[in-house]
């Protein structure tokens, strides 16, 4: 019977940590009749040694020879110009491709006849996809990390504590956006004991807030009288005038807040700017602000940028997060690692790779054009 082989291969962007494939999803992999080459020193980032993928069933080879005998070429991030030349037609590579950001990358891809499987174009609430969502796995250690940064670098206590010195007040936090990574920085504050209120445009998200124990904010003014919800679950691009409103309106709770994480994003588009120059001047002195959706295109907050902390004028320390996920490799990897084998369970079928563009999963991860 044929056997498709996958192959992992080592990220080379600056600062990515993860990998594609760990030990244990090698041998689930092994058991479902996938042959399975990982580039050496592949998981070096994540702590997993190139011994303990041979142990799994790996075989463990060099780049060129991966990319010689692998069926399936499988990522974290998107590959360079450089890697992308070295796929052949017929090749499928699978990876967070971010298509929307990079749309050369998958021209490019076509170009050399490779087939494209980008799971950030996985359909978000197809339940039996669920188990393949990578944007959530990571989204998720993102959120967790953030109230981690948050907290380091408040110079209070999150929880009430009561000592012989007296009472320490909790930290109050905010939350802008409540999907996925927003989510888990609540529950990581509320596990912390801050007490925590959150704010998202879709108004779906306010029993998942609560259900966390914190608070909705309902800040909906006449200019937004429409919801703020888009497509998919995913939110739609505010107007001009519901932007400032929002702007406006969230200012005197930001000012009241000790902390305040931002994860608002619109897909494809840049993020909403949610905390201005005005509301971060607004803040008392030792406040903390992170930034989950500080990138090259601007963030939620006003002059973040990602990987750079800075201590504004007015003594608010605003934290541009930059990829969380990469800084809990390991764990990031073990769940993008299960998404990877979900998919591939899905794909393979009696030893053959099956991309059927019909199919509602694959369809969308192939994306137009790309097939
Ligand atoms: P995302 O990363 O695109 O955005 C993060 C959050 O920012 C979203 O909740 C969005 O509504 C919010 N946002 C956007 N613009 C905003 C603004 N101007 N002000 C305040 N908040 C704003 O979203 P993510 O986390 O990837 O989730 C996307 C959707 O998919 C959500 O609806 C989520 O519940 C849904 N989902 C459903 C799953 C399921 O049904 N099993 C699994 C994973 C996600």
């Amino acid at each position: 019977m044929a056997t498709v082989i996958v192959g992992a291969v080592r990220e080379r962007a600056p600062g990515e940590r993860r990998v594609a494939l760990v030990p244990e999803a090698v041998t689930l992999l092994r058991r479902a009749g996938i042959d399975v080459l990982v580039e050496t020193g592949a998981g070096s980032g994540a702590w997993f040694t190139d011994a303990e993928y041979a142990e799994a069933g790996a075989t463990v080879v060099v780049l060129g020879e991966l990319l010689a005998a692998a069926d399936v070429v499988l990522c974290v991030g998107p590959p360079d110009a450089d890697a992308v030349r070295l796929l052949h037609p017929g090749q499928t590579l699978v990876g967070l491709l971010e298509p929307l950001r990079h749309p050369e990358l998958v021209a490019g891809l076509t170009d050399r006849g490779v087939h494209a499987v980008s799971l950030d174009l996985l359909p978000r609430t197809l339940s039996r996809a669920q188990s393949m969502d990578a944007l959530t796995s990571q989204a998720s250690v993102a959120g967790y990390k953030a109230a981690l940064l948050a907290a380091d670098a408040y110079d209070r206590f999150f929880p009430m504590l009561t000592t012989a010195a007296g009472t320490m007040r909790p930290a109050q936090v905010m939350v802008l956006g409540a999907g996925v990574a927003g989510l888990q920085a609540i529950a990581t504050a509320r596990r912390l004991g801050a007490v925590v209120t959150a704010y998202d445009v879709r108004p779906a998200s306010r029993g998942e807030v609560e259900s966390l124990g914190a608070r909705f904010l309902d800040i909906r003014s006449p200019h937004q009288a429409e919801s703020g919800a888009g497509q998919g679950g995913y939110a739609r691009e505010l107007t001009e005038d519901e932007q400032r409103a929002q702007r406006e309106a969230l200012d005197a709770h930001i000012a009241r807040s000790d902390v305040v994480i931002t994860t608002a994003q619109v897909p494809g588009r840049k993020p909403p700017l949610l905390v201005t120059g005005t509301a971060l001047a607004g803040m008392k002195p030792g406040s903390v602000v992170v930034d989950l959706a500080a990138s090259e295109l601007g963030g939620n907050v006003e002059g973040s940028e990602p990987d750079k902390t800075d201590v504004r004028a007015g003594g608010v320390t605003v934290i541009g997060a930059g990829r969380l996920p990469s800084a809990m490799a390991t764990a990031a990897s073990t769940a993008y690692a299960r998404n990877l084998v979900a998919l591939l369970r899905h794909l393979v079928r009696d030893g053959e790779l099956v991309l059927d563009p019909t199919d509602e999963i694959t369809g969308a991860l192939m994306g137009d054009g790309t097939s």
